[in-house]
């Protein structure tokens, strides 16, 4: 294996220097490099890369085409003879193309033959996260491109290619490549000034697409499932290992803050990147899931992600319409997903260690004690409803106010209902995040008014009474305005504690990376994807400083790349202490 060397070495070598670090990343070429060395000092490896991939996108056609001849054929006769390069032969071998089946083999040297007669150059594809089908497949779908489409291609894979390869070469510190990959997935939004990925939609599928290539470009099996998970799994090569889970959502609310949920997929994809480039191998397997939606912006309902992997989900949300009155069911083909395929992402609860959630606090308890790190005790639990109101709509200037009932007008009542009764019990929290009046016109009474009601508290107890007294409140408001009420259960996650024992765990790696044994366990006033994978297996989560007063849900929400860091020694010391899990009490299954 060729040495690491990290960016800042990189940047500060001679031209030459810099051309000979990068010598393999481009197959049998230095001209990428030699142009892209007067492009520095690059501050990450993903800035990097863009630049090499500038320069290819950039040369000329017969430049381009040199490039292109330089690679060797899939499979072909130079690989039989092991004539490859190291990282070609490895990468080859990588998607099972050193094991191909007399006609797989017949039929890839007849499609390279065939390729190259069309084309003159070699078919090339950056294979990893292929296997032999879907290289087959990539391979009889480009032979019939025209050929500038096809050079195009060609120039693609190729900067494919050299960006999984500088993942293997180029290190970087952990805290400053995972702001720069939140900034990048932030970039993809449904909206030009704003972070918002909500569901399913092609911004949605566009961040998880880049999510499974990080994960590929750090050595992780990388796949998106029936729900829009995107599943890493690091494996290990001790038999019958079991499975340590990790994530959160990628997801986000409207005008989104651009490190919840996102960090807690970021920060286990460097961290294993590192730990593998360091040549740790663990004796359990690691998954890195993130989690398809957690928010619950499109359709309502949250935890779509997570309740498919915990086997809660509910077939009956599948019915559930977005605003557009597009059903979730409906949403999910046109992606081309299989609802019928999402009983089967429930996890083996016996395969697995445990959930470990990293997520910035998304409040200002660790900023205000001056602390990077947290460990949470457990998360508040949280009821959700929908109210539609149903008043009379009528002319704003003609009709008297004795005579009105008007639904917009009951609804404010309700807003301050919920805020008085909440104020009522420390811990104890009601909001009111949606109102509308639909079709509603400056000089018409209101004659429907919806809103969304949303209730949490560390006892479920507490959060029960609350919102029955808030109903009952509503009901008698309703029916002393004369307005009718309809209301909509959403959503009950009951209270979730943390398990103890990965408390002990997180707070003891916060201990070792901080140098300080006094470490602060805090509960989480927000919902994770933890709720759901408690169903599953044992949570702990550990929590990160929030800057900016601790604001989150809102594009001022801020990490530090220090903060970043930390927390990532806190979760490469977490996996390397945990214990080896005994492999006798699950004799029977290995890994798959
Ligand atoms: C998720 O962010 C929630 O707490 O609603
Ligand atoms: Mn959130
Ligand atoms: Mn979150």
């Amino acid at each position: 294996m060729t040495a690491l060397i990290d960016l800042d070495t990189l940047n500060a070598l001679d031209a030459d220097g810099f051309v000979a670090a990068l010598d393999g990343i481009f197959e049998h070429t230095d001209w990428v490099a030699a142009q892209t060395a007067q492009r520095r000092p690059f501050a990450t490896r993903f800035d990097l890369a863009d630049a090499l991939g500038d320069a290819l996108h950039s040369a000329d056609r017969e430049r381009q085409l040199a490039l292109v001849r330089a690679h060797p054929d899939l499979a072909g006769r130079a690989a039989v003879r092991g004539e490859l390069t190291a990282a070609s032969s490895r990468e080859q071998a990588g998607a099972g193309l050193d094991q191909c089946s007399a006609p797989e083999f017949a039929r890839l040297q007849a499609l390279n033959e065939a390729y190259r007669q069309r084309f003159g150059f070699p078919f090339v594809l950056a294979v990893k996260g292929h296997d032999r089908a879907s290289i087959l497949a990539a391979f009889e779908r480009r032979l019939h491109q025209d050929a500038d489409t096809e050079l195009a291609t060609a120039m693609a894979e190729i900067a494919r290619i050299a960006r999984f390869r500088l993942a293997e070469r180029v290190t970087a510190p952990p805290g400053s490549s995972i702001l720069a990959m939140a900034e990048r997935l932030a970039r993809l939004s449904e909206q030009p000034d704003a972070l918002t990925c909500t569901f399913m939609t092609p911004v949605h599928r566009a961040t998880a697409a880049l999510l499974r290539e990080w994960m590929l470009e750090a050595g992780l099996d990388a796949h998106i499932d029936a729900m829009g998970n995107v599943v890493g799994r690091w494996r290990s090569a001790r038999p019958g290992a079991k499975t340590l889970l990790t994530g959160s959502h990628y997801d986000t609310v409207i005008d989104a803050g651009r490190y919840d949920g996102r960090l807690g997929i970021l920060l286990p994809i460097v961290a294993v990147q590192q730990l593998r480039l360091a040549g740790v191998a663990l004796p359990f397997a690691v998954e890195i899931i993130g989690f398809s939606d957690e928010e619950g912006v499109r359709f309502q309902t949250a935890f779509l992600g997570s309740s498919a992997v915990a086997g809660s989900f509910d077939a009956g949300h599948l019915d559930r319409r977005d605003a557009a009155g597009i059903s979730l069911r409906d949403a999910l083909i046109a992606a081309g997903n299989d609802p019928d395929a999402i009983p089967a992402l429930a996890r083996d609860a016996a395969q697995l260690l445990g959930y470990l959630e990293v997520h910035i606090e998304q409040g200002p308890v660790l900023l205000s004690e001056d602390r990077a790190l947290g460990v949470v005790s457990a998360i508040n639990g949280c009821v959700r409803h929908r109210v539609a109101i149903s008043g009379e709509a009528g002319h704003a200037g003609t009709v008297p106010m004795d005579l009105r009932h008007d639904a917009a007008a009951a609804a404010a009542e309700i807003v301050l209902l919920v805020e008085q009764r909440c104020a009522q019990v420390p811990g104890l929290v009601g909001t009111v995040g949606q109102l509308g009046v639909p079709n509603g016109a400056v000089n018409v009474i209101p004659g429907a008014c919806e809103l969304s009601l949303d209730i949490r508290a560390p006892s479920d107890a507490v959060r029960d009474a609350a919102a029955a007294d808030i109903l009952a409140g509503s009901a008698r408001i309703a029916a002393r305005r004369g307005v009718a009420l309809r209301i909509e259960p959403l959503l009950t996650v009951p209270a979730t504690p943390c398990a103890a024992n990965l408390q002990a765990r997180i707070a003891a790696s916060i201990g070792r990376v901080t140098g300080s044994a006094d470490v602060r366990h805090l509960p989480s006033g927000a919902g994770h994807d933890a709720m759901q994978i408690a169903g599953l297996t044992e949570v702990g989560m550990l929590f990160v400083r929030c800057g900016h007063g601790g604001i989150s849900h809102h594009p001022a929400e801020t990490l530090s790349v220090e903060d970043a860091e930390l927390a990532t020694a806190a979760f490469m010391d977490f996996l390397q202490q945990f214990p080896i899990p005994d492999a006798a009490d699950n004799p029977a299954r290995s890994d798959r």
